[in-house]
C-alpha cells in the first residue's frame, strides 16, 4: 500500500528518494514524505496531498548535502491523510525517523502504555508508535539490531520499516513482516525499497527479503539479521531482468494507457516457450511433478478474481476438473473442507496482496500445495507457493490493472491446455486451434488497438454524463462484463455493476430507464440468442444499449461496436482491451486523474 524508499550512496539522496517515491506513487499517494541526518539533526519534510506537493516544498529548500535518507508515500490506514499523518515519523528527542508501510494491530494498546510513561505522541498513526518504541529499545542497548529486536518483539501486525538515526548518518535498518521489503544493491550505494522500480534505474541486482529479516545497510555494506535471534543471514543477490523503460511511460498520456497498448508484447511474452508447436504441446515443466488437482480452488481479489472466473469455464470445459473460484478475504475466513488431492490457484499481480497471502497461508497449513500465478519475481506470493508460473507483463505502474489481467487469461488458457492433455480429455482440435489462433493473436491485436481507443473514445462523449452502468455478458463473457464494471467505478467513479445478463431479470432490471445504460458483450457464440433476448428486455424498458459484438450478428441496439471474430476464447483477448479502453476514455473525458484514482493503490497489503 505505502511505498517506501531509503538510499545510502555517493550521489545527492534527495532526488534519488524524489524520483523512487515517483516510482512508487501508485501505492499510495495522499500523503509523502522524506528525512535525513545531516549535521547532528534530522531534517523532516512532508505534505498532504501528492507527491508533487512536497516536491514543491522541496524546492524552496538550498542545496541539501545529505547522501542518504527515508522516504515515503503513504496510503492512509490510521488517522486522516494529512501532513501531521505523513511519514517519516520521529521519536520524542528527534534522534530517530522511521518511514511504515502496513498496520500494527496493537499500535492502541502499545501507545496508551507508552503515554503512562511519559510518551507525547504527534500524529494519530500507528506508526508513530514503532518509532517509539525503538527509541525505548535505545535506552536499554546501543545496538540498532538489539533495540530494534527488542521492539519488534512487541509488535503485533505487518510492517515493512526503514529508520535512520541522527547520530549515525548513511547508516539504514530496516525490517518486515508481512508488507513487502527488498534491498537493491549498487556500487558504493544502496537502497531499501517496497519494490523494484523504486530503484531500478540505479540497479538491477535485488535481495528479497523474507518475513522476520532485519537489515543493517550503509553506502558500501549491507547484512541481513534474524530479528528474532539477530543471527546473521545469508542472502543471495538476484538479477532482475525488467528494463527501465518499461518502468516509464514511453510517450503515452498515461501509464494505464501504455500498458493496454503493451497486450501484444504481453501475450507474446507469455507465450514463449510454453508451446511445443510441432508435437503440439503446452509446456508447463513448473507443475510437472504435481498431479493433476481433483479439484481447484482459485484465490484472488479484485481484477485477478476475475481473471479466475474466466478460467473456470476453461478449466472444467477442457480440463474436466471442478473449480470453485474465492474471493481471497472470504476464502480466509470460510470453515474450508479441503481435501488432500486438491489445489489451491493463487492469483496475484503484484504477489503481496494481504488476503491473498493469507489464503495461501491456511491452505498450506492444512496441507495443500499451493500455486502462485503472479507478475512480480521475488514477491511474496511467489515465495511462499509451492510453485509459481510468472506471467510475463513487465511491471504494471497504472493502479487499474490491464496488461497484468491479460497476461494471468494467457497462462490461465494454457493451463487449461496442460491439465487437459494430462487429463486425456482436450480435444485434439482444441489444443491446434488455440496454438494457431494464439499465434496470430499479438499483430491481429496490435492492429486492432488504435481503432477500439478511436470507438471507446466517441463513445465516451456519448455516455460520459451517465450516473450508472450495467455491464452484461453470458457464460466465458460475465466475468469480462464484471471486469469492465470494476475498471470503469475505479477510474471514472461512475456507479457500475457486471452482471449475468440472464440474472436480469430478477431484480436489476427495474433500474433500466433512459438514463441508465447497459454495455453488454454480445459476441457471436453459442450464446448470443439469449443475450439478445435479454437486450430486448433492457431496450423495451427504455434502455440505451453499447453491444460489443462481432460482424454479421444482426444486432439492432443503439450503439454496436463490432470487433473481429477470433476463434473460441481468444475472443476474450479483444474484449478485455475494448472495456479497458471504453473506462479508460470515459476517465479521461471526465477529466479524472487515470493512474492513480481516489481512495485506491496498487497494491493492498493490508486486510
Ligand atoms: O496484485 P493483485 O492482483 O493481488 O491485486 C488484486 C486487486 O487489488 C487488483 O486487481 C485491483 O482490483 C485493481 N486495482 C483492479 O484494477
Amino acid at each position: 500500500m505505502c511505498g517506501i524508499i531509503a538510499y545510502s550512496g555517493h550521489r545527492p539522496s534527495v532526488p534519488v528518494i524524489v524520483e523512487g517515491l515517483k516510482r512508487l506513487e501508485y501505492r499510495g499517494y495522499d500523503s509523502a514524505g522524506l528525512a535525513f541526518a545531516l549535521s547532528g539533526q534530522i531534517h523532516l519534510y512532508r505534505a498532504s496531498g501528492k507527491l508533487e506537493v512536497l516536491e514543491e516544498k522541496l524546492a524552496s529548500e538550498t542545496i541539501i548535502h545529505a547522501t542518504s535518507g527515508i522516504g515515503h508515500t503513504r496510503w492512509a490506514t490510521h488517522g486522516l491523510p494529512n501532513e501531521q499523518n505523513a511519514h517519516p515519523h520521529l521519536d520524542p528527542t528527534r534522534k530517530l525517523a522511521l518511514v511504515h508501510n502496513g498496520i500494527i494491530e496493537n499500535f492502541q494498546k502499545l501507545r496508551e502504555k507508552l503515554i503512562k510513561q511519559g510518551h507525547e505522541f504527534q500524529s494519530e498513526t500507528d506508526t508513530e508508535v514503532l518509532v517509539h518504541l525503538i527509541a525505548r529499545g535505545l535506552q536499554k542497548t546501543s545496538s540498532f539490531p538489539e533495540a530494534i529486536s527488542w521492539a519488534l518483539s512487541q509488535v503485533e501486525g505487518s510492517y515493512a520499516f526503514a529508520l535512520i538515526c541522527k547520530d549515525h548518518p548513511g547508516k539504514i535498518w530496516a525490517a518486515r513482516q508481512s508488507s513487502p521489503l527488498l534491498l537493491g544493491v549498487g556500487t558504493g550505494e544502496n537502497f531499501v525499497a517496497s519494490d523494484i522500480p523504486a530503484f531500478l534505474q540505479y540497479t538491477k541486482e535485488v535481495v528479497f527479503l523474507e518475513d522476520g529479516e532485519l537489515v543493517e545497510m550503509d553506502a558500501s555494506s549491507w547484512q541481513v539479521y534474524s530479528i528474532k535471534t539477530l543471527k546473521p543471514v545469508t542472502k543471495k543477490v538476484q538479477h532482475i531482468a525488467w528494463d527501465v523503460q518499461a518502468a516509464q511511460k514511453g510517450g503515452f498520456k498515461h501509464f494505464m494507457l501504455k500498458e493496454i497498448f503493451e497486450q501484444p508484447r504481453v501475450i507474446r511474452d507469455c507465450l514463449a516457450g510454453r508451446l511445443d508447436r510441432k508435437d503440439e504441446r503446452v509446456l508447463l515443466a513448473e507443475l510437472d511433478d504435481l498431479p493433476v488437482p481433483g479439484r481447484l480452488h482459485i484465490v484472488a481479489c479484485g481484477t485477478s478474481y476475475h481473471a479466475g472466473l474466466w478460467a473456470k469455464y476453461l478449466f472444467e470445459k477442457w480440463a474436466h476438473i471442478p473449480v470453485e473460484v474465492e474471493i481471497a478475504s472470504e476464502f480466509r475466513y470460510r470453515h474450508l473442507i479441503l481435501n488432500p488431492d486438491e489445489l489451491v490457484l493463487a492469483i496475484s499481480q503484484s504477489g503481496e496482496t494481504a488476503d491473498t497471502l493469507a489464503g495461501i497461508r491456511l491452505a498450506r497449513g492444512k496441507g495443500i500445495k499451493v500455486v502462485g500465478l503472479c507478475n512480480v519475481v521475488g514477491s511474496t506470493v511467489a515465495r511462499e507457493s509451492d510453485r509459481v508460473i510468472y506471467t510475463q507483463a513487465g511491471p504494471e505502474i497504472s493502479v487499474a490493472s490491464t496488461k497484468a489481467m491479460c497476461s494471468q487469461l494467457v497462462l490461465l488458457y494454457l493451463l487449461t491446455l496442460y491439465w487437459g492433455q494430462r487429463q486425456r480429455v482436450l480435444p485434439h482440435d482444441v489444443l491446434s486451434r488455440s496454438i494457431h489462433g494464439f499465434s496470430s493473436l499479438p499483430d491481429i491485436l496490435e492492429t486492432e488497438l488504435p481503432r477500439l481507443r478511436e470507438k471507446a473514445a466517441s463513445l465516451s462523449q456519448e455516455y460520459a454524463r451517465a450516473r450508472s452502468f450495467f455491464f452484461l455478458g453470458r457464460g466465458i463473457n460475465y466475468p469480462l462484463a464484471m471486469e469492465g464494471a470494476l475498471k470503469l467505478k475505479e477510474i471514472s467513479y461512475i456507479h457500475a455493476e457486471g452482471y449475468a445478463a440472464g440474472e436480469m431479470k430478477h431484480g436489476p432490471i427495474a433500474l433500466i430507464e433512459p438514463a441508465f445504460p447497459t454495455f453488454a458483450l454480445a459476441l457471436n457464440d453459442e450464446l448470443l440468442p439469449k443475450v439478445k433476448s435479454n437486450l430486448k428486455e433492457v431496450e423495451a424498458r427504455g434502455g440505451k444499449i453499447i453491444a460489443l459484438t462481432h460482424p454479421r450478428t444482426d444486432l439492432k441496439v443503439t450503439h454496436p461496436w463490432e470487433i473481429p471474430l477470433l476463434w473460441g476464447p481468444l475472443n476474450s483477448f479483444m474484449v478485455l482491451p475494448a472495456l479497458q479502453l471504453f473506462a479508460y476514455e470515459m476517465a479521461v473525458y471526465l477529466g479524472k486523474d487515470v493512474d492513480q484514482p481516489r481512495n485506491l493503490a496498487k497494491s493492498v497489503t493490508v486486510e
